[in-house]
């Protein structure tokens, strides 16, 4: 359906834990801890590719050149505010990342996206850089989030999302084609008010009990 670019999760636990979520009547307390569990698990997904090298050690029995990662330097960013919920899954897989933080917020008269509040490490253009976001809807806010990276001297952009619409994946294809897109499930379609059907809701306001 999609090209290379798009790595869509295909595994048991990411699709029980998204049709949890998915619930209407799973509880807040939840639904944050899933959104941060799957983040774990997409992490481990989009981290494949990180380069190894290797150092001598001496287990109990004998030395060896054992593989360690070759010191790659990560960035998480989260897209405000529902980002924020997948910080800590991919934390607890690359805890050496750095964290920076994008908002976003959109004209209510033209929909377009803008960038309210950034705040990166002073050396984001040199890391390999994971944009996450449990909902790529349109995928506005990705690609404006991606232009802002990029516009600050990013060249090694991933974009992590639990729950894709296939509009946002055109989209963020089309206007960023070097970035690849992890996510958990690609769902059918957005409805008239942009909410991705069947989806999983408002996210940010199910992770903060905001509704
Ligand atoms: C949601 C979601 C994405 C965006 C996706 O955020 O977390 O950032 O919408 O929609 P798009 O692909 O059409 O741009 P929202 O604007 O609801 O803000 P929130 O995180 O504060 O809830
Ligand atoms: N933002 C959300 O939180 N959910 C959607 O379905 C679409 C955009």
């Amino acid at each position: 359906m999609f090209d290379e670019k798009v790595h869509v999760m295909d595994h048991p636990l990411v699709a029980h834990k998204l049709t949890i979520m998915r619930d209407k009547n799973t509880s807040v307390k939840d639904f944050r801890e899933l959104v941060s569990e799957i983040g774990m698990l997409i992490t481990y997904e989009a981290t494949r590719d990180l380069p190894l090298t290797t150092k001598p050690i001496e287990t109990p029995i004998c030395p060896m050149e054992a593989p360690t990662l070759a010191g790659k330097k990560v960035a998480v960013v989260p897209i405000l505010r529902a980002g924020l919920g997948l910080v800590d899954g991919v934390l607890r897989m690359v805890p050496s990342a750095r964290v920076g933080h994008i908002g976003m917020y959109r004209d209510e008269k033209t929909l377009e996206p803008h960038v309210y509040f950034c705040k990166l490490p002073k050396d984001i253009a040199s890391r390999d850089v994971m944009i996450v976001d449990p909902m790529l809807a349109t995928g506005g806010s990705a690609a404006a989030a991606i232009d802002e990276m990029k516009r600050r001297g990013c060249k090694n952009i991933k974009l992590v999302v639990l729950v894709a619409a296939p509009e946002g994946i055109r989209c963020i294809r089309t206007q960023h084609p070097d970035v690849d897109i992890y996510c958990g499930a690609v769902d059918e379609r957005l409805n008239d008010n942009g909410y991705i059907v069947p989806g999983l809701g408002d996210a940010g306001d199910r992770i903060f009990g905001t509704k």
